[in-house]
């Protein structure tokens, strides 16, 4: 008997029928294969940060991400993979509740940061959003000075206030201001090229300084957890290592949860691995060095060595 009739037994005993009879969707190029619920079941030390249970994302018809389940450990970098089209910045989108801008989009199942349901009523999402800050793909300056674009989050949130009528009340937060946007800049590994220029326009920097910025505008506001939707694709080699460099040093400090359709750089700097195939499933999450060199699955195997995605 082959292998993999041998695991599509044993899975199916543990599936439902419906599920079973469903026919699996693959892309060419994938191996038939019935997931495994040990393949996505990641036991690590420390805490857990996130907790995503049962996750299904709906775009009207569209299903787009299917019951995931998974754990992410707090002060760490977890790297989502996968062929395009997959459900990976649906799955991000989900962890701050960005899918809630989209129209189409349903979300059901429970996210908890901190042990504490995202997707419950009364959840106040510009708090949320705070404490799970996001880096997009192409680096998306505010047209305005490099000092601006780190205050402004602070700004809108009231802690930091600059203006006539707070200075007026004996108020001037001028200072709190000048060391936040030295904080921040350096955290983001950019103060040493920008700190004579703070009053120059953003979009004067290079491509890799303007997404130093904006991480470093998204730390400004004291986030927890950091998600990073192909922080590096736009960036040249040498830009896209500054990036990498400064993931390490940041999950240090924070939570970050990194998409990357760039399979080496997954290798390089995540802690865990998450990857996701054809039909918006989990298939398989462990840590960094397993999912690489010893993939329990066939195709998340096929996937890494190129192939198909
Ligand atoms: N805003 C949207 N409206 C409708 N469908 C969407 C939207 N965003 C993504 N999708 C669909 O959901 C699926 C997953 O997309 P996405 O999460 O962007 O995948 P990935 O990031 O892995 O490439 C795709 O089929 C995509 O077409
Ligand atoms: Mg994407």
């Amino acid at each position: 008997m082959s292998e993999t009739t041998q695991q599509t037994q044993t899975q199916s005993q543990s599936q439902t029928e419906a599920e079973a009879a469903q026919p699996l969707q693959t892309t060419s190029g994938e191996s038939e294969e019935r997931l495994r619920e040990e393949w996505t079941d990641y036991r690590f030390d420390g805490t857990t940060k996130l907790a995503v249970e049962d996750l299904d994302v709906h775009y009207g018809d569209d299903h787009a991400l299917k019951g995931v389940s998974m754990e992410i450990p707090e002060r760490s970098v977890t790297a989502l993979i996968g062929p395009s089209g997959c459900g990976k910045s649906t799955f991000l989108r989900c962890l701050n509740r960005m899918n809630d801008r989209i129209k189409s989009a349903r979300v059901d199942g429970s996210v908890q940061l901190d042990g504490q349901e995202i997707y419950q009523e009364g959840t106040d999402l510009v708090e949320l959003r705070k404490r799970v800050g996001m880096v997009f793909q192409s680096p998306n300056p505010f047209p305005k000075s490099i000092r601006d674009n780190i205050s402004y989050g602070p700004r809108k949130h009231g802690d930091i206030d600059t203006s006539l009528l707070a200075r007026l009340f004996g108020r001037s937060d001028e200072e709190a201001e000048e060391q936040l946007v030295e904080r921040s800049l350096r955290q983001a590994a950019l103060w040493d090229e920008v700190n004579d220029r703070l009053d120059d326009n953003a979009l004067g920097l290079s491509g890799g300084q303007q997404q130093r910025l904006c991480i470093a505008r998204a730390l400004a506001t004291d986030p927890e957890v950091l998600l990073m939707d192909e922080p590096a694709s736009a960036l040249d080699p040498i830009a896209t290592a500054k990036i990498e460099e400064l993931i390490h040093e940041l999950s240090q400090e924070y939570t970050v949860v990194i998409v990357t359709h760039n399979m080496q750089q997954a290798a390089r700097i995540s802690d865990q691995t998450a990857v996701f195939l054809t039909g918006g499933k989990l298939v398989e999450y462990g840590d960094t060095d397993q999912i690489f060199e010893n993939p329990q699955s066939q195709r998340v195997e096929d996937y890494i060595s190129g192939k198909f995605g």
